[in-house]
């Protein structure tokens, strides 16, 4: 039986979803909160501070609409070459969010983890993080990811890397390792691959997001930027990709021999 789920968007465009076909894992670039805050003659970081509200947003309503996975590029790799300034007020907009969230995380039933290279984190954003992730690991109905300090090609050497150690110790034979194998030394180990991605601020890249992880999923770009992202822009995301054919290499004809 279908299973809709009808909402109604501020310009009353009705949007109208398949409950039994959501993504069970949405991934996002949260990119513009710089351009938002310069086209409104505010300091870039502004911007980040907004970019908190839009994803205190986006995650309830996925969490609410019964998505299992959230996975948010906050922090890539190459973003610790911004000006010094900017990288500071990012990592104190960083703490004060999660200080504050907890109980919007709490109140959800939503548990927080961390992928990237933690360790180059602050020693106070560790220690907030680790408290944060520990009080709300019984948070069942969604996980949200935080990529901080994230870089795709920095995740898939470190997992090549510690492949290398096991076979060197003799706990892995070369010809063993399959992609199943290998996904169990990504950061996102044990996750779901993403079902649709969604970058906004009208950009068309990955910039070094999730490589591996995003090899079957269904892109989507949007014009908004991340601050003015809001949740009727998160349901129109998902109604397109409910359009969407995932033929995973094979032919139309043979998927609807399947249904
Ligand atoms: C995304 O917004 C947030 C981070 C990369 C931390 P930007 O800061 O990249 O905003 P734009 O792209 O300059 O507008
Ligand atoms: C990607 O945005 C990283 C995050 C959203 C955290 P960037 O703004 O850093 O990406 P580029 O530089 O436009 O590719
Ligand atoms: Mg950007």
């Amino acid at each position: 039986m279908v299973n809709k789920t009808v909402k109604k968007t501020s310009d009353s465009t009705i949007i109208s979803l398949d409950k039994n076909r959501l993504p069970r894992h949405i991934a996002i670039i949260m990119d513009g909160n710089g351009r938002w805050a310069r086209s409104k003659g505010l300091v870039r970081t502004l911007g980040h501070e907004n970019g908190v509200d839009a994803l205190r947003r986006i995650a309830t309503a996925s969490a609410e609409i019964g998505i299992e996975y959230l996975t948010v590029y906050a922090f890539s790799t190459e973003n610790w070459h911004r000006p010094k300034s900017e990288v500071k007020a990012l990592m104190s907009i960083l703490v004060r969010a999660l200080r504050k969230e907890l109980s919007t995380l709490l109140d959800n039933n939503i548990r927080l983890q961390a992928i990237g290279e933690i360790a180059l984190l602050p020693n106070e954003i560790q220690k907030q993080l680790r408290e944060v992730i520990q009080l709300t690991s019984e948070g069942d109905r969604m996980a949200l990811t935080l990529a901080l300090s994230y870089s795709s090609k920095e995740e898939i050497l470190r997992a090549t890397r510690l492949l290398a150690e096991d076979v060197q110790r003799g706990f892995l034979l070369p010809e063993n390792i399959t992609e199943e194998v290998f996904e169990n030394y990504l950061y996102t180990r044990g996750m779901p691959h993403p079902d649709l991605l969604i970058r906004t601020s009208g950009e068309y890249r990955i910039s070094n997001y999730l490589l591996w992880q995003l090899a079957y999923t269904e892109l989507y770009f949007s014009p908004k930027l991340w601050p003015d992202f809001t949740k009727e822009d998160l349901y129109q995301a998902i109604a397109e990709y409910q359009k969407r054919e995932r033929r995973f290499g094979l032919t139309s004809e043979q998927l609807n021999e399947n249904t």
